[in-house]
C-alpha cells in the first residue's frame, strides 16, 4: 500500500532546535551549565512538581531514583511485567529483587489487589508504568505505599503530558521519571527527568548523577572554589548543556505534539470500533492519557488467525507495527535468573499474545494514519471470520 515504511514512533527536530545547539556548542559550557537548570525549571513547571532532576536517560533516571528510595540487597520492590526491562532492572542494579504484580485487563497497568497481594516485610518502594501513556491507578498504588510505609517511583517514561484526576503526571507519586528517547513526547537524543516536590529526595538524585559530589564544576568556578566531597557512591550520569538546550526547545511544543498524538488516537479508535476482531486501546474516565503509544489487541474469537500473521500482513503493507511488550519475566535472563517459566501472570502473558502497536508520533500526517486505518481494516478484513 505504502511505498515507503512508516515507523511506528519518529522524531521531529525542527530549525529552532538545531539553533539553540549550535548557540551552544559556541558557548562556553558543554555540559551542566546554564541550559541545564533551566531544562529542569521548565520541565518541573510543566508537570507542575516542585522539583526536576536530569539525567542522561530514562534508564539512568530509574537508576536513581532506585537508589534514592534506598533500595539494597534484601529489599523488593513491585513492579509490572508489561513494561520494558529498564523498570524491573533498575531494583537489580541496587542489589534488590525485582517482584511482578500482573495487570488490569483493560489499561495493561499493574492491578493494585496484586501489588497488594504481594508486599512483605522487604517491600520498600512500588514501581507503577503508564502502560502506552494511560496513567496507572496511582491514587489506590499511593494509598497502599502510604500504608505500608513504601514509595512510589512511577516510570511515566511513555506518560510526558498525561492527566490523572486533573493532576499532571509528575506531580503525583513521590518520584516520577521520564524519558526522552527519539521516540518520545520530546527529545533529547538520550535523555530523562525524575519529578519530585521532595526537596531531599530532589538532592540526593542530584548528587547520585554526579559522583555522589555533593556541588557541581560551574558552582566550585564561580564560588572561586576548588574543594568538594564525594558524599555517597553515585555515578556520572549528567545531562549535558548541549541537549538540554533541545529539551529547552521542545518543551515548547510538548502541548503541541500532545494534541497531534490525541488527534491520531481519536482518529484510529473511531475506526476501529467499527473494524471487526480489532481491540482499540481502552481508557478510563479519570484519565488523559498521553499517547506515547497505539496499542490494539486482537479480537482472536473473530480471526481466523493469530497476532503472528497478522502482524507480518501489516509490515507487509509497510506499516511499521511493533509489539510493547514482551513480559519482562519472559525474558532469558528473568528466568533464568528467578525461575520464571510462563503462566505466572496470566492477564499480561495472554495480552501480549494479542498486542500490536501501531504507528504514533506526533509528526504523522492526516494521511499517514489513514493509511494505517486503511490497511488495518484490508488485514483485519481478510483473515476475519
Ligand atoms: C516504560 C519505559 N521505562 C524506561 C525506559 C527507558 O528509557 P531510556 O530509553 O530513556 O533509557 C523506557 C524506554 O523506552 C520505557 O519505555
Amino acid at each position: 500500500m505504502r511505498e515507503t515504511l512508516l515507523p511506528y514512533g519518529r522524531q521531529s527536530v525542527d530549525d529552532s532546535d538545531i539553533r539553540a545547539v549550535v548557540d551552544v556548542l559556541r558557548s562556553d559550557w558543554l555540559t551542566t551549565g546554564p541550559k541545564v537548570g533551566e531544562f529542569e525549571g521548565a520541565f518541573a513547571t510543566r508537570v507542575q512538581a516542585k522539583y526536576a532532576v536530569s539525567f542522561s536517560s530514562g534508564t539512568a533516571a530509574l537508576h536513581a531514583a532506585a537508589f534514592t528510595a534506598g533500595l539494597k540487597a534484601g529489599d523488593e520492590a513491585i513492579t509490572t511485567p508489561m513494561t520494558f526491562a529498564a523498570t524491573a532492572n533498575c531494583v537489580l542494579y541496587q542489589g534488590a529483587t525485582p517482584v511482578f504484580a500482573d495487570v488490569r485487563p483493560d489499561t495493561l497497568n499493574v492491578d493494585p489487589e496484586q501489588v497488594e497481594h504481594r508486599v512483605t516485610a522487604k517491600t520498600r518502594a512500588i514501581l507503577p508504568v503508564d502502560y502506552a501513556g494511560h496513567p496507572a491507578d496511582l491514587d489506590a498504588i499511593l494509598e497502599i505505599a502510604r500504608r505500608h510505609g513504601l514509595l512510589v517511583i512511577e516510570d511515566a517514561c511513555h506518560a510526558l503530558g498525561a492527566e490523572y484526576r486533573g493532576r499532571a503526571v509528575g506531580s503525583v507519586s513521590d518520584m516520577t521519571v521520564f524519558s526522552f528517547h527519539p521516540v518520545k513526547h520530546i527529545t533529547t537524543g538520550e535523555g530523562g527527568m525524575v519529578a519530585t516536590n521532595d526537596a531531599q529526595l530532589a538532592e540526593t538524585l542530584r548528587r547520585f548523577r554526579n559522583h555522589g559530589i555533593s556541588s557541581d564544576a560551574r558552582q566550585r568556578q564561580s564560588a572561586g572554589q576548588w574543594h568538594y566531597e564525594m558524599v555517597l557512591l553515585g555515578f556520572n550520569y549528567r545531562l549535558p548543556d548541549v541537549v538540554c538546550a533541545l529539551g529547552i526547545e521542545q518543551l515548547k511544543r510538548l502541548d503541541a505534539n500532545l494534541a497531534r498524538r490525541r488527534e491520531i488516537a481519536a482518529r484510529y479508535t473511531a475506526a476501529f470500533r467499527e473494524t471487526p476482531g480489532v481491540i482499540p486501546p481502552p481508557v478510563r474516565t479519570e484519565v488523559n492519557p498521553a499517547w506515547h503509544l497505539y496499542p490494539i489487541r486482537t479480537d482472536t474469537a473473530k480471526l481466523t488467525t493469530g497476532r503472528g500473521e497478522i502482524f507480518r500482513a501489516l509490515r507487509a503493507e509497510n506499516i511499521g507495527v511493533n509489539v510493547h511488550y514482551i513480559p519482562v519475566h519472559f525474558h532469558p535472563y528473568y528466568r533464568e535468573r528467578f525461575g520464571y517459566s510462563g503462566g505466572e501472570f496470566p492477564i499480561a502473558e495472554s495480552a501480549y499474545e494479542r498486542l500490536i502497536s501501531l504507528p504514533m508520533f506526533h509528526a504523522m500526517t492526516d494521511r499517514d494514519a489513514d493509511e494505517v486505518i486503511e490497511a488495518v481494516r484490508k488485514v483485519f478484513g481478510h483473515y476475519s471470520k
